[in-house]
């Protein structure tokens, strides 16, 4: 018995398998709103078997894209074509889930083949950002950003809340909030970003303001029958580690009292001096002591793409979703290929099922 291939329920979402496609940005759109481009592309990887499909970082505001092609629901027009997405993947069998966020430092950013690097300044392609401090990220993304005031904190966490109602009316069953990654939430919680001397800066408790009030404003308006979830940087590879995960831990046990239901583990992308161990599941046994430390189900990806490794992460409880990111790229039937490889063959996603059946009669024997 397959554990990767048991189902997962949270809340009124129930999962067929515990693989999910993690959040990834496509830069296909166009004033935020979705092209041609992302149907195909989430529908197809919600028919290659995952059990939740999550839709791109998706702004919460014009200045919190990324980049020029990323999607947005700062609008209500917007909603269309996403409602088009979570029906598609829907229909295919798997969750809609969608990442909204706001990209602060690291926003009017190229796309990462024209450079992933700022705009230049004067470029009427780009423009100004926001951050918890006047401090640019580093490296190509040197764009100085403007201290955000409090007016600006009141807004944005209002456009995280407007972009989880359209996000809802458009049909999505799971959200997560990009608090991760050095964008705006990131630059709040890490000392590489916040520098602040009001009730949002200085101790762990004052930088993880506001995501707290983020996730509070936001469970108001998402119904507490769906789940809601964040990805989160709980560790930076910036030598004070240990100090950073358990204020992450911390955090996020705060987070879960106040209506969180699962955290997507991964890294901060605070600073451009990290130095960071590449490896296979690299962030297992992170994800595994958050699991443990905040009582809360956890995702995560990173170098998770191997059939065995995958059953692993899920077998020995390391997290309860395994997020497979660059593998759906390569190939959107990855769940279908991992079924084949750990011979499961009775899942009735296997789609068609006949045809999975059929293919099992015919494989080589072992040896
Ligand atoms: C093309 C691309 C776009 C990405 N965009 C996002 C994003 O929108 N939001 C996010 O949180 N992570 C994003 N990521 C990170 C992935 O969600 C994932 O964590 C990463 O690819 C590592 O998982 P993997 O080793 O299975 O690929 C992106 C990764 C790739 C390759």
């Amino acid at each position: 018995m397959s554990s990767l291939f048991s189902p997962f329920q949270l809340k009124d979402a129930r999962l067929r398998n515990r693989i999910a496609v993690p959040p990834m940005c496509q830069y296909q759109a166009v004033d935020g709103f979705v092209t041609d481009w992302h149907l195909p592309h989430y529908a197809g990887m919600a028919r290659g078997g995952a059990g939740l499909v999550i839709v791109e970082a998706t702004a919460v505001s014009a200045d919190g894209r990324i980049s020029p092609g990323c999607l947005g629901l700062w609008r209500d027009e917007h909603q269309t074509g996403l409602a088009q997405l979570a029906a598609a993947i829907k229909s295919a069998g798997a969750v809609p889930g969608i990442q909204i966020g706001h990209a602060g430092r690291k926003a009017s950013a190229r796309r990462p083949w024209e450079g992933d690097d700022h705009i230049a300044e004067g470029d009427p392609s780009g423009w100004a950002t926001i951050s918890p401090s006047a401090l640019a990220f580093g490296g190509g993304l040197s764009r100085v950003p403007r201290e955000m005031t409090l007016d600006d904190i009141a807004r944005v966490q209002g456009d995280f809340v407007s972009a989880a109602q359209r996000a809802l009316a458009a049909g999505f069953e799971w959200l997560e909030l990009h608090f991760a990654h050095g964008y705006l939430a990131q630059s709040f919680l890490s000392v590489h970003a916040n520098q602040r001397s009001d009730a949002y800066g200085g101790s762990a408790d004052h930088r993880g303001r506001f995501l707290r009030e983020c996730l509070e404003a936001v469970r108001k308006v998402w119904p507490e029958r769906l789940p809601l979830t964040a990805r989160l940087g709980v560790i930076e590879y910036d030598g004070r580690d240990e100090e950073t995960l358990s204020e992450a831990i911390t955090l996020v046990r705060q987070l879960r009292a106040s209506g969180l239901d699962l955290l997507n583990v991964s890294m901060g992308f605070s600073t451009p001096e990290a130095r960071i161990p590449w490896g296979p599941a690299l962030l297992a046994p992170v994800a595994q002591r958050v699991r443990r430390e905040a009582e809360l189900p956890v995702a995560a990806s990173w170098g998770i793409d191997a059939p065995e490794l995958a059953e692993r992460m899920v077998a020995e409880g390391m997290m309860d979703l395994v997020m497979v990111g660059r593998a759906h790229l390569a190939n959107p039937h990855w769940p279908y290929a991992t079924a084949m490889a750990l011979g499961v063959t009775d899942a009735p996603w296997l789609l068609p099922a006949s045809y999975a059946h059929w293919l099992a009669r015919y494989r080589p024997a072992a040896g």
